[in-house]
């Protein structure tokens, strides 16, 4: 078990990490669910992408993304990584004092509860896909559903990028997705941190009948829940949010900006695992 944090006071931040910027998309649900939560957030820019590397790298780089929240007192670790989640959920859980809550779960009951026709897909990078950590979570629900998978890795690159909704996004989207269009789902899991910004372009190659879901809202509720549960919500604020980056990449301010839905303010430059 790793030392450092066994934090039980409710006012602790809830430490929220990820490959990169992406995961400000579940900082910015988790602001809209939990007003009164400080944050502490930490994005593995340095490092990122994970989604194209093995599981023993992403779980390493895991492990010290989410020992730097440890070390900063948080009670909750958020792995808004998907790729992380997948590959490293069960062994950030064994070592960490306080809990530990992936994104695959959360997406896989709100996927699970949309679907009425029992087909549904899912898109991630490769490393998401490939360990087919969604099917497990999906039949763990639900053995009866039946599930796409599809690894959409360029939707990454072209979310930093900006280029959300042009030709580029429209015909990247199109090379993905037009077979599943064809498959009579009816609700698809955006399985990476970078998809929600996609939304448009996504929902237009696959129509109006498949519904989005997107994970960041799910694991805000999960967070919210488990907090609740264990009686750890904080009763008061203020809250806190603090960014802390492994290099401070060109563009990151206006790309962060893009995640988060708002500025990201002061932003400090850190090493985790060197
Ligand atoms: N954060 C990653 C994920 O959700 C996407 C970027 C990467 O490949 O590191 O899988």
């Amino acid at each position: 078990m790793s030392s450092v944090s066994t934090a039980a006071d409710p006012s602790a931040p809830i430490g929220v990490f990820d490959s990169g910027i992406g995961g400000l998309t579940v900082v910015r649900a988790l602001r809209v669910r939990l007003p009164k939560e400080s944050i502490i957030y930490f994005g593995d820019t340095a490092r990122v992408p994970y989604g194209t590397k093995s599981a023993e790298t992403i779980t390493r780089f895991a492990i010290q993304d989410a020992d730097f929240l440890a070390s900063r007192g948080v009670k909750l670790i958020v792995a808004a990584c998907h790729s992380a989640s997948s590959a490293a959920l069960a062994e950030l859980t064994r070592r960490f004092a306080v809990p530990v809550l992936g994104v695959i779960e959360p997406g896989a009951r709100a996927l699970v509860a949309a679907t009425r026709s029992n087909r549904v897909a899912v898109i991630g990078t490769n490393a998401t896909i490939t360990s087919a950590a969604y099917e497990r979570a999906i039949r763990a629900l639900r053995s009866d559903v039946e599930i796409l998978a599809k690894p959409t890795p360029l939707f990454v690159p072209l979310a930093e990028e900006g280029w959300l909704d042009g030709d580029v996004a429209e015909m990247t989207a199109r090379r993905y997705l037009s077979g599943l269009a064809q498959e009579k789902i009816d609700a698809l899991l955006l399985g990476c941190t970078h998809f929600p910004l996609l939304t448009p372009v996504i929902s237009r190659v696959l129509g109006p009948q498949v519904r989005l879901i997107d994970s960041s809202e799910e694991t805000a509720v999960a967070a919210a829940e488990l907090l609740r549960s264990r009686g750890m919500l904080n009763p008061k604020g203020p809250a806190l949010h603090r960014f802390y980056l492994s290099d401070l990449t060109p563009g990151f301010e206006a790309i962060g900006a893009r995640f988060l839905g708002a500025p990201l303010g002061e932003v400090v430059r850190t090493s985790v695992g060197e």
